[in-house]
């Protein structure tokens, strides 16, 4: 059978989690959840340790039983279901090859078991290692390869039987920065070309942002945010998800309105505005413009430190007995400054209630 498309693309299935819950014991760990994967997105799933993320991706799996609520793939309940009758393939954070199998039957094992001839299995070996470039590497051992090589030859068991979902957790983990990246490359061109619907775990916020169609931030087992890198970015639904994205996160400053401005601790007022109260006012340390001496003073802050990272520098300064943290353009070159002039484009503030947490929307527009 050496009819197979070498462009294997495979027949997408979306994920629905239908009011999922899981207990272990006492312990709730994920109290009710609703979400929705959609068939052929890339959807990254992003949270504290701890926070649900690998119990989620096995449940779905069906490694772990639910204690509530349904799972959907495509048109079938699957909650109940074998892993291996639920049409999902993973690659955890310990992918585990059989070292004395080359890599030709580690990818070609599942077929082997699901009944696949020979020649069919030849077949679709050779088109998966095509595409993850290990061609030459069919005949080798696993030991006899790189961590990244190895990596690949577990995403190519995964997807030889072209599975409609695929379930990563944290795979790259092992891998140093350099092969991390060139690994995360190859995943964004081969979800590209296959186009099945993708669930990835990761900690690290450079993969979320630009491997995911969708990020999904989880907090103790809850949804804190599901939306595209950009929404989760610029419009940040929480305290939580504001801090959680982003390097170096978010400033988060306490203020007080007083009708006509939100105020820091100091007095120092941040934006005008007709709000009455205590809110928490977020803004991106690559938001804040810095002024030069010369302008208009605006908020002031007195400088602790500085990082130099060579493209860029983050200065930390006291503002009201809180960090500030802003990143500025200037490298090595940056003027060494006591007292840092600078101001927020009311335009890049994010308004929060402080006892929720939780974004308010619209209350600063009026004021550009
Ligand atoms: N078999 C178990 N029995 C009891 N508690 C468990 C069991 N498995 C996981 N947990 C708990 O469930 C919670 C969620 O664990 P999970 O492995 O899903 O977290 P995670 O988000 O993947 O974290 P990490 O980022 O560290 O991998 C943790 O508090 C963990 O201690
Ligand atoms: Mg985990």
């Amino acid at each position: 059978m050496n009819a197979i498309d070498p462009a294997i693309h495979i027949a997408a299935a979306n994920i629905k989690l239908q009011n999922v819950s899981k207990t272990y014991g006492k312990l709730n760990i994920i109290p009710n959840m609703d979400v929705e994967f959609r068939a052929g997105e890339f959807t990254v799933v992003l949270g504290p340790s701890g926070c649900g993320k690998s119990t989620l991706m096995q449940m779905i799996a069906g490694l772990e039983r639910v204690s509530g609520g349904k799972i959907v793939i495509g048109d079938r309940e699957v909650q109940d279901l074998e892993p291996k009758e639920r049409g999902c393939a993973m690659v955890f954070q310990n992918y585990a090859l059989y070292p004395h199998m080359t890599v030709f039957d580690n990818i070609a094992y599942s077929l082997k078991i699901a009944g696949f001839t020979k020649a069919e299995r030849q077949a679709r070996v050779e088109v998966v290692a095509k595409m993850l470039g290990l061609t030459d590497y069919l005949a080798r051992k696993p030991g006899q390869l790189s961590g990244g090589q190895r990596q690949r030859v577990a995403i190519g068991r995964a997807i030889v039987r072209e599975p409609a979902v695929l379930l990563f957790d944290e795979p790259l983990s092992n891998l140093d920065a350099q092969l991390r990246h060139d690994t995360r490359v190859e995943l964004a061109e081969l979800h590209k070309r296959i186009g099945a619907t993708t669930v990835f775990v990761t900690h690290d916020q450079v993969e979320a942002m630009t491997l995911a169609d969708r990020i999904l931030i989880l907090n103790k087992g809850e949804v804190e945010q599901y939306g595209t890198p950009k929404e989760i970015y610029h419009h940040p639904a929480s305290i939580f998800v504001a801090r959680f994205i982003g390097s170096p996160p978010m400033n988060i400053l306490s203020v007080s309105g007083d009708g006509t401005a939100l105020r820091l601790a100091d007095g120092q007022a941040v934006v005008d505005s007709h709000l009455i109260g205590d809110f928490h006012v977020g803004v991106r340390p690559e938001d804040i413009v810095v002024r030069n001496s010369g302008s208009r003073p605006g908020l002031r802050a007195q400088v602790r430190y500085r990082e130099d990272l060579g493209s860029h520098s983050i200065i930390a300064a006291d503002l009201a007995g809180e960090t500030l943290r802003i990143a500025t353009p200037f490298g090595a070159d940056a003027p060494d400054l006591n007292v840092l002039s600078f101001s927020f484009p009311s335009d890049r503030l994010h308004l929060f209630d402080t006892k929720t947490g939780r974004a308010i929307h619209g209350a600063l527009k009026e004021k550009t």
